[in-house]
């Protein structure tokens, strides 16, 4: 182990693979419902409101790192805010997201415009722009976007969906048009990352939660080159780019071709099992949040577990997935004592 690092060194120095003092560690969702100053901002504040709004954004992507100082703090958004900058009426309730013209026919491919990233949604950036001057190398500071198949599987299906009957009746009946959306989600989560990088993000995540639902040859198909192709354009920027898959288990290979540095692992899949199939990126990951819910013991438990599997070397500790509204915070802080501990 080495000398003492900063956490913005800690975290950049593991996303490389490289020996760290400890593994970071920060949450997926981190900022959320499950922390009452959060809950207290949103009774002011609908949830779009509070995306756009650059002082209560700021505020809210800080509250866990206030409370628990993990390594990186990522900018609090959503993945659906740069589909609504491209034209797509999007809400968000308790039912989830809906949007309101969901994507059907090469038509409504069309009606969706490019955006200027710094110009339209210039408050993202301007919230990145604030983080960085305030958590200085106390943190990493990453932005994100959601990932090609899984923005496309909102714009299709027209919300959250159990079965995604309506975007595999696309992949398999209007392939053409579901490669036409693809292909343009692909360049806008480009130009927006890069926008990202540049506003300040040490890192950037790119969530494709919902590519566990395809076959590996689907994935190889539908999601995976859309994937790599908006990962391949970040590279002149030399920041790792983590790539997150819910289920990655089957699908662990060609996940690995999309370039991104790290891998965000989920609990189906152990650490273990994880490098010895694709040993070259670092891997992030994947305490079971449903867990966070047991005593804090066997949550303390449970993570020196996890780092034991990768002996902490390219190892950014995480959740499988994000956190869960109703978590108890005890939980929380058990997981970073154990990280530091
Ligand atoms: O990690 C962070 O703290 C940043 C915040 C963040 C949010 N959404 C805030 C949010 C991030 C990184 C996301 C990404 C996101 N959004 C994903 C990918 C990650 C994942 O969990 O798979 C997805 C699929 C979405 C789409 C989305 N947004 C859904 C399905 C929902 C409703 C489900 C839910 O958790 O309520 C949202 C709303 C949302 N995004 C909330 C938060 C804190 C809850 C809204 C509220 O405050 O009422």
């Amino acid at each position: 182990m080495t000398e003492k690092l900063t956490a913005r060194a800690r975290f950049l120095q593991a996303a490389r693979g490289l020996a760290t003092d400890r593994p970071p560690a920060w949450m997926m969702r981190q900022a959320g419902r499950y922390l009452p100053e959060y809950r207290k901002v949103r009774e002011k504040l609908s949830f779009f409101e509070l995306c756009e709004n650059v002082d209560a954004a700021v505020e809210v992507s800080l509250q866990p790192y206030e409370r628990f100082r993990p390594d990186a703090v990522i900018l609090f958004s959503d993945i659906l805010v740069p589909i609504r900058a491209m034209g797509a009426p999007v809400e968000i309730d308790d039912g989830g997201p809906k949007l309101g013209r969901p994507v059907r026919a090469a038509a409504d491919v069309d009606a969706l415009h490019g955006f200027d990233p710094e110009t339209e949604t210039r408050f993202v950036m301007d919230i990145l722009r604030t983080l960085r001057r305030s958590v200085a190398d106390s943190a990493a500071l990453l932005g994100f976007a959601g990932a090609p198949w899984t923005l496309a599987s909102y714009l299709v299906e027209g919300g959250g969906s159990k079965s995604f009957t309506t975007i595999k009746r696309m992949m398999t009946r209007e392939p053409r048009t579901l490669r036409a959306l693809l292909t343009k989600l692909s360049g806008m989560v480009a130009d927006y990352l890069s926008a990202q990088l540049q506003a300040g993000a040490d890192a950037v995540q790119l969530f494709d939660t919902w590519a566990g639902e395809l076959s590996p040859s689907e994935y190889r198909d539908f999601a995976l080159p859309y994937a790599r192709d908006a990962i391949a354009k970040l590279g002149r920027f030399g920041k790792p780019v983590i790539y997150f898959v819910n289920g990655i288990a089957g699908i662990l290979e060609p996940a690995a071709e999309t370039g991104a540095g790290v891998l965000s692992i989920d609990w189906r899949c152990s650490l273990a099992e994880a490098r010895r199939r694709v040993p070259g990126p670092a891997l992030q990951g994947n305490l079971d949040p449903a867990l966070l819910f047991g005593p804090p013991e066997t949550v303390g438990a449970r993570v020196k577990e996890m780092i034991a599997e990768t002996g902490g070397l390219g190892h950014i500790v995480n959740l499988g997935h994000g956190i869960l509204p109703e978590t108890p915070i005890d939980s929380v802080a058990a997981y970073y004592d154990a990280v530091r501990g």
